[in-house]
């Protein structure tokens, strides 16, 4: 509960990076305004920070992402948040990033999440640890099947002991998962470390320069649904999993116009789209204005904008770029009898 007079903390969200293993995809868009569910990456993380009543959001972009993220989300009047663009004017790791957004901090306890991470867990209990637990860093923890691909904790005595990024051979299957607590602490942290052997100022390093530091590092463990949206199997299970739980706000739109279609849950299709002889779903998200005719679609994501027709065979597990036109041909049985 929210007391009246209490400062809530403010979030910060990191946008910068270059989203390269979702290329063509993210070729020019940011990689944080790829949809899930017809819910951009970056509406989802300013929804989980709302949850707990933040209403203040620093969101650290390159320039190059100013138009198109300022365009969708301006200054966060329909979020019901005020945001304040951070600049990150080369991609130098998400502590480098962090440390463009101290000024903003301005030496109060914060969120951090990284805009590309799905999280359902919720943070309420990162946030108490620095407000009111007495900690520096509190950290969000799942095990993953793929540990070399993550910052991985290095736990003894249920206590951190270690971080290490994207391990060869890790300690444990515990991997940070893109949601962190910190105090102004982190920033002592992020102006020591040097860069790791891929040139970036890790995260992981400066939680660990915290702990050498001897402050107080928490965790919390989560068997919720967070997945790390970086790759295109990835953005498919993310869609997959949202349609799952049934939390996506848009299912049919009510602008939605339909001939003599089957569709099977889940699904979620965006306005203004116009659909003839087609089968789709399970799993199919469809953007805003697109055509499909005499189609059958399963797992799959279609962005905006895309026209789809006359294909002879099912498709699966594809992801349609904006703005598509992608054609079968029509073959005339009666035509081409011997
Ligand atoms: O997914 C969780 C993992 O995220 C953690 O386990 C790792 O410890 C952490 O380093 C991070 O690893 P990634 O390689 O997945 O990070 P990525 O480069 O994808 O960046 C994550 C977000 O941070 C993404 O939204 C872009 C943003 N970012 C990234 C960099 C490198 C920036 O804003 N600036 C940057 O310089």
């Amino acid at each position: 509960m929210i007391e009246r007079g209490e400062k809530l903390l403010k979030g910060l969200i990191l946008c910068a990076g270059k989203g390269s293993r979702l290329y063509p995809f993210t070729n020019n868009r940011p990689k944080t305004l790829i949809p899930v569910t017809n819910t951009p990456l970056l509406q989802l993380s300013i929804m989980k920070l709302t949850e707990l009543g933040i209403d203040r959001i620093g969101i650290v972009i390159h320039p190059s992402q100013e138009t198109d993220i300022r365009g969708q989300f301006g200054e966060g009047e329909a979020f019901g948040v005020a945001i304040t663009y951070i600049y990150q004017h080369t991609p130098k790791g998400i502590a480098n990033a962090l440390k463009q957004a101290e000024d903003y901090l301005a030496g109060e306890p914060f969120l951090l999440l990284l805009g590309d991470n799905l999280i359902s867990a919720p943070l309420s209990a990162l946030k108490n640890d620095v407000e009111h637990g007495g900690v520096q860093a509190s950290l969000l923890l799942a095990e993953v099947e793929d540990p070399q691909d993550y910052g991985i904790a290095e736990i003894q005595d249920s206590r951190i002991v270690g971080l290490e990024e994207k391990p060869k051979h890790p300690k444990s299957n515990l991997a940070v998962i893109g949601g962190y607590a910190f105090t102004k602490e982190i920033f002592g942290a992020v102006n020591e470390i040097t860069p790791s052997k891929r040139g970036e100022y890790e995260i992981t390093d400066a939680i660990q320069w915290l702990i050498e530091q001897r402050h107080a590092v928490a965790y919390h463990v989560t068997d919720q649904l967070n997945i790390d949206v970086g790759t295109k199997e990835r953005w498919l299970l993310a869609n997959r999993k949202l349609l799952d739980a049934g939390t996506c706000k848009i299912k049919v739109h009510d602008s939605v116009r339909m001939e003599r279609c089957t569709i099977v849950e889940p699904v979620s299709i965006d306005k203004d789209c116009v659909l003839k002889d087609c089968r789709i779903g399970p799993y199919v998200s469809v953007g805003a204005g697109s055509r499909l005719e005499n189609i059958q679609i399963e797992n799959s994501i279609i962005l905006n904008g895309v026209h789809m027709k006359d294909l002879s065979f099912p498709i699966n597990n594809v992801i349609i770029g904006e703005h598509s036109v992608v054609a079968g041909v029509l073959i005339d049985k009666e035509v081409n009898k011997p």
